[in-house]
């Protein structure tokens, strides 16, 4: 299995803004102020040398006021403006800034009021609070209590114990009803607290395909890779202000569900032939897990497709779903290839990944004054002139192919040729930031990466060792024709901003993998889509923000990418339905999050794939997730193990097979169809004339009376009966059934696609329907 993080990683800079921060939802002792200190003594010739030295300086100033020793300034100050605007912006306890108001260097000190940026940015976009981090009035959050008393765990590369994500200031005593340990193995520094309240490191799976024996510091919980401490902090992590990635994105950096316990079950290790995370380990993580009493389980990892009863994930899944465990899976970064979706079993959510309305912008200009809006988190700026730019294949050694060279892969660059210049490469193939740390070692000045088409205008934020830009499929096209069609071609790429309230948002990643399912066609897989790119969560202080072996750089909040960051939104929503709704399946939690889901993005229009052309359930299942309506469906699809047991039947397992999931005798209903579990899509593989599939809806809201309305998928027409459900109670079941009729003639062999929903003119109760003929 392998983590399902999109193949690259980003990163950084500061910003021209004095930008503000953010008065924290909870209550907090201290509060970000920025301390102006008027011009600097350096003159126009400043060097980073004299950067640093404003910078110590400001260090040891704010160190005066704190009694105590520098570092706790360092910690302090999150900005230090050295260029032009000299002071620090720093989060202080308000009588140490009312003191520092006093002293007469100071030209002011004020409160960090005013825009506040929320650096979990997703959150605000799915709408439980406003840009001003104010809890909505609608916000699930009110109702579930930020996820109080929940426990959410996930199957990971382990944590990093020591972020602030995780810290337990403001809890009270861990759930009585939970019974794991805190695991530190051979890491004596390890601690888990009131916040963090268990973790588990299973590597006996993994010390099993090693050729050499495990390494004894491999003994422990803590997460030395980032991957772990990002997808936690996701679904559960505490609100932390004042984070930012190199000065971008700043806000309050938080889970979905920031006031639930978490706990790690550390399964993933540095790669074997590309695996990470061994099913011996998964297994042994599920089955503590289940016994520690974790209520939603998140996995960020996959493999591909195999039946279910080889596949741990499935199994254990299953034994999870039989206590009543919501699991959450990420859909794989295979896209935009058709049926590349792994996680495909009926009982857990598997999550596609989409963009949010935040972009950090980094303008590329080229000499003829072309200027192109990419995509960055570069920490570092280049002079202010233009640069000579060269194609990777202009650069590259005589040993290399044109192939390699064109995606700057290890070994392929010149310096001779690249040293001072932009060197412009193509995605693909080796990690994103890695093809800046080829450009950076071969001496570049700065690079600019080019999608290719496939990738279209997914652009990301990476956090890039050397000043760098992500730009779309037809920018890169331009750049490649201007540098190309001139002499001497130069370009200027400008440091990152933050900008939000982008249009469209979402739109799919074209990373996110797509059904149809391989396994089971009739299921729809993925389930639902989440944000996933330009994540920023909690991260390891191992490891650099690329995890590059070169970048030196440590940082305890990073941006990355993947349906391993959208999964663990989806965690986090489970974990505040949870709340809600302590009784509710697995299955109905699911329900809630699909039919809730929307299909149009934030300028109302349906939404787009990474080429900007409409997407189709394949990539987003039910839609995009509206926590803030999950809590109120009105109707649920419920589900329990015997429908699954029945799916397994279906599959043709026999009795071996399907005592690995359970030991218990299950009877096959007979000739049960796939089409008929009740799940919240409706996937009909193989239509030939017409086929009746059935459902039934249960009442989790007041009595009401529903009424059905079909959009028919092309060349099929769907009939449902009955068309108006009156529920009189809570907890009362109706069953329906859908007629789906392929119109003579019309009926294509590739898939079509439709949408039922039942209504009571409050409640919208959505199902996609995916219908292919034969
Ligand atoms: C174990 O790994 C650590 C970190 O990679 C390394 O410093 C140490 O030398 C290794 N120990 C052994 C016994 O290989
Ligand atoms: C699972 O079984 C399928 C076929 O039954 C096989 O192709 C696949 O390799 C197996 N996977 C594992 C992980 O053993
Ligand atoms: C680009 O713009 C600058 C400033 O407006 C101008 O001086 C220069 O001639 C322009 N160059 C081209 C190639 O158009
Ligand atoms: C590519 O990026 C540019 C911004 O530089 C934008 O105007 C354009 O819409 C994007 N997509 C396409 C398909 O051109
Ligand atoms: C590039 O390859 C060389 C030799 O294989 C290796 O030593 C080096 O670490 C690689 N560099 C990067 C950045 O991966
Ligand atoms: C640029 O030139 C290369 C050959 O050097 C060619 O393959 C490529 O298609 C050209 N690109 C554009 C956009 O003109
Ligand atoms: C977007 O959809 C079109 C039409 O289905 C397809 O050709 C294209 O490859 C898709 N692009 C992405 C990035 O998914
Ligand atoms: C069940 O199927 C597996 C192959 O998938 C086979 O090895 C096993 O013998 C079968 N068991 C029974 C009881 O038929
Ligand atoms: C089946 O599993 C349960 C625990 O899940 C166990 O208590 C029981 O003894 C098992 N029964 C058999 C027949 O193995
Ligand atoms: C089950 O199969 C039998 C024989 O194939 C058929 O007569 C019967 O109608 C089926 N029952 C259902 C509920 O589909
Ligand atoms: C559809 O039916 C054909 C023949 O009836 C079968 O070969 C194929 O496997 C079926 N496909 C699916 C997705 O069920």
């Amino acid at each position: 299995m392998a983590l399902q993080t999109s193949p690259t990683i980003f990163f950084l800079l500061l910003i021209l803004l004095v930008s503000l921060f953010h008065t924290p939802t909870f209550a907090l002792k201290k509060k970000s102020y920025v301390v102006y200190l008027g011009s600097h003594s350096h003159g126009s010739e400043f060097s980073s040398v004299e950067f640093n030295r404003v910078t110590d300086s400001h260090y040891e100033f704010l160190g005066s006021f704190l009694k105590s020793s520098s570092d706790t300034a360092k910690e302090s100050i999150f900005y230090s403006y050295t260029r032009h605007i000299n002071g620090f912006a720093a989060t202080l306890e308000e009588q140490v800034a009312a003191e520092i108001a006093k002293h007469p260097n100071v030209v002011s000190v004020f409160e960090n009021n005013g825009r506040k940026l929320h650096t979990t940015r997703s959150w605000g976009f799915m709408g439980l609070e406003d840009d001003y981090g104010v809890i909505t009035s609608n916000s699930i959050w009110n109702k579930a209590r930020f996820g109080e008393g929940v426990i959410i765990a996930n199957l990971d590369t382990g944590v990093w114990p020591e972020s602030k994500s995780f810290n337990d200031e403001g809890f009270g005593p861990i759930p009585s009803k939970w019974r794991g340990i805190c695991e530190k193995g051979s890491d004596l520094a390890f601690h888990c607290n009131r916040k963090l309240i268990g973790a588990r490191y299973f590597n006996k799976g993994y010390a099993s395909r090693l050729s050499t024996p495990l390494n004894s510091s491999s003994n422990t919980p803590r997460d030395n890779e980032g991957h772990g401490s990002h997808t936690l902090s996701t679904a559960g992590g505490n609100m932390v202000p004042g984070v930012s990635v190199f000065g971008q994105g700043y806000g309050t950096a938080k889970g979905g569900s920031p006031k639930a316990r978490v706990a790690s079950y550390k399964v993933c290790w540095p790669p074997v032939n590309g695996d990470e995370c061994f099913d011996a380990d998964i297994l042994a993580a599920f089955d503590m897990a289940i016994h520690d009493g974790v209520d939603v389980l998140s996995l960020s990892l996959g493999g591909s497709a195999s039946n279910f009863f080889n596949d741990s994930v499935a199994i254990g899944s299953f034994h999870a779903a039989k206590k009543g465990i919501v699991v959450v899976c990420s859909a794989g970064n295979s896209g935009p290839n058709e049926a590349t979706v792994e996680n495909l079993a009926p009982w857990y959510i598997t999550v596609g990944a989409s963009t949010m309305d935040r972009e950090f912008p980094s303008y590329v200009v080229l000499g003829n004054n072309l200027t192109l809006k990419g995509e960055s988190l570069s920490a570092t700026r280049l002079a202010y002139k233009l640069y000579p730019i060269i194609k990777a294949t202009d650069a590259k050694l005589t040993s290399a192919t044109n192939e390699d060279a064109v995606l700057c892969q290890n070994g392929t660059l010149d310096p001779n040729k690249v040293k001072g210049k932009i060197v412009l490469c193509l995605r693909g193939i080796n990690a994103r930031v890695d093809k800046g740390q080829q450009a950076l070692q071969a001496g570049a000045v700065g690079m600019v990466l080019a999608n290719d088409i496939i990738t279209g205008n997914e652009i990301i934020a990476d956090p890039h060792v050397l000043p760098a830009s992500h730009i779309n499929f037809s920018d890169g096209l331009k750049v490649f024709n201007y540098v190309n069609s001139s002499k001497a071609p130069v370009a200027y790429i400008a440091y990152p901003t933050t900008k939000l309230h982008t249009k469209p948002a979402p739109f799919m990643a074209a990373f996110s993998s797509k059904g149809p399912n391989t396994m089971v066609p009739e299921i729809l897989k993925p389930d639902i889509t989440a944000p996933g790119v330009s994540v920023i969560a909690a991260y390891t202080e191992a490891e650099g923000p690329t995890n590059q072996v070169f970048d030196y750089r440590r940082i305890k909040f990073n941006s990355i990418s993947g349906t391993s960051m959208s999964c663990p939104h989806i965690s986090g929503i489970a974990g505040l339905l949870k709340a809600v709704y302590p009784s509710w399946s697995p299955a109905a939690i699911k329900s809630a999050i699909m039919t809730t889901a929307t299909t149009l993005d934030n300028e109302a229009e349906p939404l787009l794939n990474a080429s900007f052309i409409q997407a189709t359930p394949f990539s987003y299942g039910a839609g995009h997730v509206q926590p803030n309506k999950a809590m109120d469906p009105g109707l649920v699809y419920d589900a329990t193990m015997n429908d699954y047991f029945n799916v397994l039947c279906a599959l043709g397992y026999n009795e071996t097979e399907k005592s690995i999931f359970s030991n218990a005798t299950y009877y096959c209903h007979k000739n049960f169809s796939l089409l008929n579990l009740n799940y919240p899509s409706i996937t009909v593989p193989n239509l030939s004339g017409s086929v009746t599939v059935k459902r039934t809806l249960k009442n989790v809201g007041a009595p009401a009376t529903y009424i059905v309305h079909v959009q028919n998928p092309d060349g099929i027409t769907v009939s449902v009966k009955p068309s108006i459900l009156e529920f009189k109670h809570v907890g009362e079941e109706k069953r329906f059934e859908v007629k789906l009729k392929a119109n003579k003639g019309k009926v294509t062999k590739s898939y079509v696609f439709g949408k039922m929903t039942w209504s009571d003119g409050k409640h919208y109760v959505k199902s996609p329907l995916v219908v292919k003929g034969i």
